[in-house]
């Protein structure tokens, strides 16, 4: 059976700009869409037009920049954010707006001090005043993970009548369980009337750690577009990370779900996108971490040289990176040092790895890593290197 396709909307430098000391100016926002581009993106949402001069240059020239995927712009569900989206939009081969307003008690009763009447009234002018500027119209639905689902189908309802496109779920402040979140997208699939016009969307935050098994449990009851930046920032503890949710698709067939994404970029692009916003990714970062292909402990490293896929359910290949690599510390063992000798030229037999080995453990002891000059200085000192090359 064919898969069925989840559009990959990137939010990096919308939601994922938003993040304290990542400011991008116009010429590295273009430089990361047109990248975004290779990538193969469905959507990139390119900024919040109203919200300064800087932003609103940007999404115009992103617009100009980029051909193939659709180009985003936020607004809240207020008249003048939309007509400046609208405007700033002008030049994109396929604009979309993404408009929407608070639904949780939390924001009706506080934030927004008015009632649900009024969000639905607000939510058809918006979805409604948006059509104006563009065919393509995604409504969203602030703080729906805390938004109880009879009351979020209604504003859905509402949204889909006045003509929205996509149906944006967000959950907001990274509150939801997986099943949980699964099961209001499924809620929504199976109450939502004409929700076969709209495309759902996810769009989850990691408060908890759990945006990319959210965004998952989405896709898996229905939705068809996950929201989702690269290396996972955006505000407070980021968003769903795109390499992540891309590379579980692509590694689980059984879910049927297709991104056509060009996965061997994201390396590349993840650092890009930490080099310009001086975001370090952290080592332990799923995908594009430092350490994601890294093999430090003996038992792991003697498993990966016998067999790469004993400890990697991934090849590095397939998002960018050159290899595994095994890594020399105090937990490595016999086969690693011998590997790693090999690696600079030096064919070790099974007496020399025996005298190198103590040796090697008691530098180990010292240091966090031994690199290659490390190595050569051991085996140097135990007379091996000439031995080596020689044999
Ligand atoms: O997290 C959120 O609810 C958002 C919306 C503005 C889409 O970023
Ligand atoms: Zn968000």
């Amino acid at each position: 059976m064919a898969s069925d396709k989840v559009y990959i909307f990137d939010t990096t430098l919308r939601d994922g700009e938003q993040v304290p000391g990542c400011k991008l100016n116009t010429p590295e926002k273009v430089e990361i869409a047109l990248k975004l581009e290779q990538l193969g993106v469905d959507i990139i949402e390119a900024g919040f037009p109203i919200s300064s001069p800087g932003d609103f240059k940007s999404v115009e020239e992103i617009c100009k920049a980029v051909n193939d995927p659709i180009v985003c712009g936020l607004s809240r569900a207020v008249m003048k954010d939309i007509e400046v989206a609208g405007d700033a939009l002008k030049f994109a081969k396929r604009p979309r707006i993404h408009t929407g307003i608070g639904t949780s008690d939390s924001h009706v009763q506080y934030k927004l001090r008015t009632t649900r009447e009024k969000i639905i009234e607000r939510t058809v002018a918006a979805v409604k005043h948006a059509k104006r500027f563009v065919e393509d119209v995604e409504f969203y639905a602030e703080d729906a993970g805390r938004t109880d689902n009879e009351f979020l189908a209604k504003v859905c309802e509402a949204a889909i009548k006045a003509g929205a496109t996509v149906l944006n779920i967000p959950d907001t402040t990274g509150y939801c369980l997986p099943e949980e979140y699964g099961a209001k997208i499924k809620y929504l699939k199976e109450h939502v009337k004409g929700i076969h016009k709209a495309i759902i969307s996810t769009h989850c935050h990691n408060d908890l750690g759990l945006a990319t098994a959210n965004s998952i449990a989405g896709v898996s009851n229905g939705a068809r577009q996950i929201e989702c930046t690269i290396n996972g920032i955006g505000e407070r503890a980021g968003n769903t990370s795109l390499e992540e949710v891309v590379m579980i698709m692509k590694q689980h067939p059984r879910l049927n779900l297709d991104t056509g994404i060009n996965t061997k970029m994201l390396k590349s692009l993840s650092s890009l996108v930490s080099d310009r916003m001086g975001m370090v990714v952290q080592a332990n970062k799923a995908i594009v971490g430092e350490n994601a292909f890294a093999h430090s402990s003996g038992i792991h490293q003697d498993g990966v040289i016998k067999k790469r896929e004993t400890y990697e359910i991934m090849d590095p290949a397939d998002v960018g990176v050159d290899k595994s690599s095994i890594v020399l510390t105090a937990r490595s063992g016999r086969a690693a040092l011998a590997f790693r000798c090999k690696e600079i030229g030096i064919n070790l037999t099974k007496v020399e790895l025996d005298k190198l080995y103590p040796e090697f453990l008691k530098m180990a002891d010292t240091k966090k890593e031994i690199d290659d000059k490390d190595l050569m200085i051991i085996c140097e000192r135990m007379g091996l290197f000439v031995n080596a090359i020689t044999l």
